[in-house]
């Protein structure tokens, strides 16, 4: 039976990748998207996958998206929190208005995304949960007290969810991407992305397709005893 699969900020970069390899292991996709309607229509033109679009973090936009996708494709059996922005400054410099947007979207917005969904998982007695955290979660960055907190935040999120889902067939896993060329990436201005590229031992950035096989293998039913993991992808920059 084809599983239904739900990814936040599925539309562009990692999560597109993510989207189109669930798609190819027989998932019907649901992608959401939060604000460019011109790259979502292009990618549904280009792969047939359905997209929404809501602000992650949003609860009450979240549900009634959740519920709509469900309403459209069945209830949802893999849900990838995906979605993610930065707001890079220097501490003395991060606003209170950068720290808060990267709080709502990337860790409240793991909150909104999974808590809609999880009753019926545990109703359902399965449940894939995904949440792409990253690398500077694990080891901190400059200019980026504010995301690396939500990154950290994320790997406690699946720690505890793994513990509350396991009895109830649901596995929660984080996966730490490392620099993967994407959009996010590039707008680091180059001298500092040089020399990024430079620490890292594989000599180059990851591609989006590296860690959506990851998730892949996470969203399938073979994958029932990795619970609470963190899989880091990040071409031997950092160990934890
Ligand atoms: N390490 C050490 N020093 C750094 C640095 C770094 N990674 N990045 C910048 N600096 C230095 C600059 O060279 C500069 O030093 P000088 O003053 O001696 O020249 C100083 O820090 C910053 O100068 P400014 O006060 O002018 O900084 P700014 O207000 O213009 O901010 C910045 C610039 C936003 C920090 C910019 O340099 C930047 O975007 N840096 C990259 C941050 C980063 O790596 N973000 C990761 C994005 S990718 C991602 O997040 C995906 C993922 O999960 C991996």
């Amino acid at each position: 039976m084809a599983r239904t699969a739900l990814v936040t900020g599925g539309s562009r970069g990692i999560g597109a990748a993510i989207s189109q390899a669930l798609k190819d292991q027989g998932c019907n996709v649901a992608a959401t998207y939060a604000g460019n309607d011109a790259a979502a229509a292009q990618f549904t033109e280009e792969t047939g996958i359905k997209t929404y679009k809501w602000n992650v973090g949003s609860y009450e936009e979240s549900t009634a998206g959740i519920a709509q996708v469900e309403a459209d494709l069945g209830p949802i059996d893999i849900v990838v929190a995906n979605a993610g922005i930065t707001r890079d400054a220097p501490f003395h410099k991060m606003t209170p208005e950068q720290w808060q947007q990267v709080i709502d979207t990337n860790l409240t917005g793991v909150f909104n995304t999974v808590h809609p969904i999880w009753p019926g998982m545990r109703e359902r007695k399965f449940g894939r949960v995904i949440v792409i955290s990253s690398i500077n979660g694990q080891k901190g960055q400059f200019a980026q007290v504010n995301y690396a907190a939500t990154k950290a935040g994320d790997l406690g999120i699946v720690k505890s969810l793994a513990q509350e889902g396991a009895r109830a067939g649901i596995t929660a896993n984080a996966i730490c991407p490392g620099y993967i060329a994407t959009e996010m990436v590039m707008a680091v201005p180059e001298k500092v992305r040089e020399s990024i590229i430079g620490q890292i031992p594989a000599g180059r950035l990851g591609e989006p397709e590296e860690i959506a096989r990851c998730v892949a293998f996470l969203a399938s039913d073979d994958s029932g005893f990795i619970n609470g993991s963190t899989i880091s992808a990040n071409g031997a920059q950092f160990f934890v």
